[in-house]
C-alpha cells in the first residue's frame, strides 16, 4: 500500500493568520538567552557572565518578587480542604486565611477545588469580585457583569471573538502596544488602527491624534468598533491623566465606541501626583450610564504586588452590553468549561485582601509594601542607569513594570545592523544579552513610530541584582559605543 510521506500539515498549509503575528517579548530574544544558558550548564566559565537576568517579559515572581503569605495560605488550604479541620492547622495558617478559605470551600461545587465551575466563574466570588470593585470606584458593580478569566489574555481575546466580524471589523489601539493586541485582532480575523502616544509628552495620548485615526480609518472603509486602552501602560510606563482619561471617555461615547480598558497594572502606580482610576468610574463620574457607553475593564492576579502570572486568574467587568450579548459571551466562555479555579480564588483575594483588624493585615501590609519599595528603588536605578548612557534617553517611571529607553545609535552601528538583516534595535539587544547575559526586548516588538529604536527592560526586584546588573550594562554600552563611533 502506497501512502504519502509528507507531513499533510506544514508551516505554509497552518492557518496562514497564525503566522502572520509575531510575539517579541517570548520571541528570538529568548530562543537566543536559552541558547546561552545551555552553553553555560555545558560549559561552566565559558562566557562572561554566570546566569541570564529575564528582563524581557513582566513575570514578577521569576524575577524574585515574593508572593503575599495570606494568599497562598487560602491557596493551600483550598486544595487541601481536611487540614482546615486538623489542630496543628491553628499553629501554621492564620485565623482569617482558614476563615476565608472555609467561606470559599462552602461555596465550590463539591466543597474542593477540583471540578469545573459555572463557565462565568464561581457566583460567590464573582460577587467579591464585584464588590471590590464597587469599594475601589464608589460606583455600584454586578456579579452579573463579571466573567472570571484564566488571566486577562483570554479575556481580551474573547472580546476580539465577540467584537470582530469581518476585516473591516477594527480596534483602535495604541502604538507602541503590547503586542497581545495585534496578535489576537490578526487572528479573529480584524483591522488593528494604531494611534500613537507621544514620547515626548511622557507617552501621553492626545484624543486629537486618536480622532484623527478614526476619522482615517473611517474614510477608508472600515468599522471601528473599539478602543483599547493600556492604562498604566506597557511597554511605556506611563499613568493617564484624569483629564486625558475624560477625553477618551467623551470620544467613546460621541462616536459610539467600546473602551477596552486594560487594567492589569492599576496596583503598579508609582508616581505621587497620579492615582489608577478605572474607566468605569470614570465614565461614571461623569454621569455615564450603562445605555450611555460600553465599558470592559481587564484585570489579572499576574501583576501588582501579588505577581502570580502563572496561576493564570482575571477578571472582565463588562459594562453596557444587552443581556443578550452577555448569553453569547457565557456561550463562547463554556467552550473552555471554566475559568482555573486557584486563578478564581486568587483574583476573589486581591480583589478582597486582609483588612484593618485582620489578623493577617499587618503582615500582608509589610509584604505588600516591601515589594512596592522593592521595585520603586529598583526602577530609580536603572532609570538613572540608562539616563547616564551615551546616546540614550529614558522615560520617566510612573507605573506598570518596564522601562522604555529610547536609543540613538552611532551610524556605523545602523549600517551593522543592516548588514545583518535587523533593525537597531534588535541588533543591540543580541549584542546586550551575548556580552552580559541580560535580555530585553527589542521596542520594535511593541511597534513603536518607525524610525526610532527603543528596548523594554522589566523592572526587577532586589537591591542586589540591580547592583550587578548597572555595571554591566554600562561597561557594555560604553565598549559598544566606542566600537561604532568611527
Ligand atoms: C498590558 C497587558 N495586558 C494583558 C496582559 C496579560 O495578562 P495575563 O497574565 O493576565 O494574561 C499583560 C501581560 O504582560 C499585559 O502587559
Amino acid at each position: 500500500m502506497s501512502y504519502n510521506k509528507m507531513p499533510s500539515i506544514t508551516a505554509e498549509t497552518i492557518n496562514p493568520k497564525v503566522r502572520m503575528f509575531t510575539y517579541e517579548p517570548c520571541g528570538e530574544i529568548v530562543r537566543h538567552a536559552r541558547l546561552l544558558e545551555q552553553e553555560i550548564y555545558d560549559n561552566p566559565g565559558s562566557l562572561p557572565f554566570q546566569e541570564i537576568i529575564y528582563c524581557n517579559l513582566g513575570n514578577p515572581q521569576a524575577l524574585g518578587q515574593q508572593p503575599i503569605n495570606f494568599f497562598r495560605e487560602v491557596l493551600s488550604l483550598c486544595d487541601n480542604p481536611p487540614l482546615i479541620y486538623r489542630d496543628e492547622a491553628r499553629a501554621l495558617f492564620s485565623a482569617c486565611a482558614l476563615k476565608r478559605a472555609n467561606r470559599i470551600l462552602e461555596s465550590l461545587p463539591a466543597k474542593d477545588s477540583g471540578s469545573y465551575t459555572s463557565s462565568q466563574g464561581v457566583r460567590s466570588l464573582r460577587q467579591v469580585v464585584a464588590d471590590g470593585i464597587a469599594a475601589r470606584d464608589g460606583f455600584p458593580s454586578r456579579a452579573e457583569d463579571i466573567f472570571l478569566t484564566d488571566g486577562a489574555s483570554s479575556a481580551i481575546n474573547m472580546m476580539m471573538q465577540i467584537l470582530i466580524r469581518s476585516p473591516e471589523d477594527s480596534i483602535l489601539c495604541p502604538l507602541p502596544e503590547y503586542p497581545l493586541y495585534s496578535g489576537s485582532i490578526i487572528l479573529h480575523g480584524g483591522t488593528m488602527v494604531p494611534y500613537y502616544l507621544t514620547e515626548d509628552n511622557g507617552w501621553g495620548l492626545e484624543i486629537f491624534e486618536v480622532k484623527r485615526c478614526l476619522e482615517d480609518a473611517r474614510a477608508s472603509g472600515l468599522t471601528v468598533r473599539a478602543m483599547v486602552v493600556i492604562n498604566p501602560g506597557n511597554p511605556t510606563g506611563q499613568v493617564l491623566s484624569m483629564t486625558s482619561q475624560e477625553e477618551i471617555v467623551e470620544f467613546c461615547r460621541k462616536e459610539g465606541l467600546v473602551i477596552l480598558a486594560d487594567e492589569v497594572y492599576q496596583d503598579n502606580v508609582y508616581t505621587e501626583n497620579k492615582k489608577f482610576n478605572s474607566f468605569k468610574k470614570v465614565a461614571r463620574s461623569l454621569g455615564y450610564d450603562q445605555e450611555d457607553l460600553s465599558v470592559v475593564s481587564f484585570h489579572s492576579v499576574s501583576m501588582g504586588y501579588y505577581g502570580e502570572c502563572g496561576r493564570r486568574g482575571g477578571y472582565m467587568e463588562i459594562c453596557g452590553f444587552g443581556s443578550e450579548v452577555i448569553d453569547e459571551i457565557y456561550k463562547l466562555s463554556s467552550l473552555t468549561i471554566c475559568p482555573n479555579i486557584a486563578g478564581q480564588i486568587l483574583i476573589s483575594l486581591i480583589m478582597d485582601p486582609p483588612k484593618l483588624g485582620d489578623e493577617s493585615f499587618e503582615t500582608f501590609m509589610t509584604e505588600k509594601e516591601e515589594t512596592y519599595s522593592s521595585l520603586l528603588k529598583s526602577a530609580k536605578t536603572l532609570q538613572k542607569a540608562f539616563s547616564s548612557l551615551e546616546g540614550v534617553s529614558c522615560n520617566k517611571f510612573e507605573g506598570a513594570m518596564y522601562l522604555f529607553p529610547r536609543l540613538r545609535l552611532p551610524p556605523l552601528a545602523i549600517r551593522a545592523a543592516e548588514l545583518e538583516g535587523v533593525s537597531p534595535d534588535v541588533f543591540y539587544a543580541h549584542r546586550l544579552l551575548g556580552a552580559t547575559g541580560i535580555a530585553v526586548v527589542p521596542g520594535s516588538g511593541f511597534h513603536p513610530v518607525s524610525g526610532t529604536s527603543h528596548i523594554r527592560c522589566t523592572i526587577l526586584p532586589g537591591e542586589e541584582k540591580i547592583a550587578a546588573m548597572v555595571p554591566r550594562l554600562r561597561a557594555f554600552h560604553e565598549a559598544f559605543m566606542e566600537e561604532f563611533r568611527g
